[in-house]
């Protein structure tokens, strides 16, 4: 889907196609850098990080594996509380294992804060993260996320794997959404 389909729904693309595929190419490099010659799994949050999962694999250029998570946090509306259930569970045994946790944005950083802890305490070799956005002025606990794509203001954002009312996870840039849209 492209810009001219949605013009009327957002305030402003903040981060273009072209500017998101060059930031992956460059955080694959680091990744294949620091796991040369380590295992590595990738473990990717359902739903929104379908599409960074899919771009950072295929940059990658060694073996990789990838499983699925699914949490939901519970809270009202856009605002997460840091309370979090697991739906869908990892398909296989971690221990030992290079878990890299792929997101699509650090908000408060419960979500991601409590979904580190989770894994760390499954036996696994490392757990770090790597998120395409992250909110820093909206950080309510700190989380070390060793791989951040951009850093964006704290507006509610949209595309690429995020998204409003589950609509817009297919554009293939990300935009901040228009205000008429929710209030
Ligand atoms: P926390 O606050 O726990 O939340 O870091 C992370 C989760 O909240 C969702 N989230 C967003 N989803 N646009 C979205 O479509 C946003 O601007 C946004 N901010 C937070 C997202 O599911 C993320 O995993
Ligand atoms: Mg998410």
């Amino acid at each position: 889907m492209d810009l001219a389909a949605i013009s009327g729904d957002i305030e402003r693309v903040i981060v273009t196609e072209e500017a998101l595929q060059a930031r992956i190419k460059e955080l694959a490099a680091q990744v294949d850098k620091d796991y040369e010659g380590k295992d590595l799994l990738l473990v990717g949050v359902l739903k929104g990080a379908v599409m960074a999962v899919a771009d950072l694999s295929r940059a990658l250029q060694r073996h990789v594996e990838m499983d699925w998570m699914a949490v939901s946090s519970y809270g009202s509306g856009t605002k997460s509380s840091g309370v979090v259930r697991i739906l869908k569970d990892l398909d296989r045994d971690i221990t030992g294992r290079n878990v890299l946790i792929v997101e699509d944005i650090v908000d408060s950083g419960l979500t991601l804060s409590w979904l580190k802890s989770n894994l760390e305490s499954r036996g696994v070799g490392s757990v770090e993260i790597l998120s395409i956005l992250r909110k820093p002025e909206a950080a309510k606990v700190h989380v070390d996320v060793k791989y951040v794509g951009f850093e964006i203001p704290p507006d509610f954002v949209i595309g690429y794997g995020l998204d409003f009312d589950e609509k817009y996870r297919n554009l293939p840039f990300i935009a901040v959404l228009a205000k008429h849209m929710y209030s």
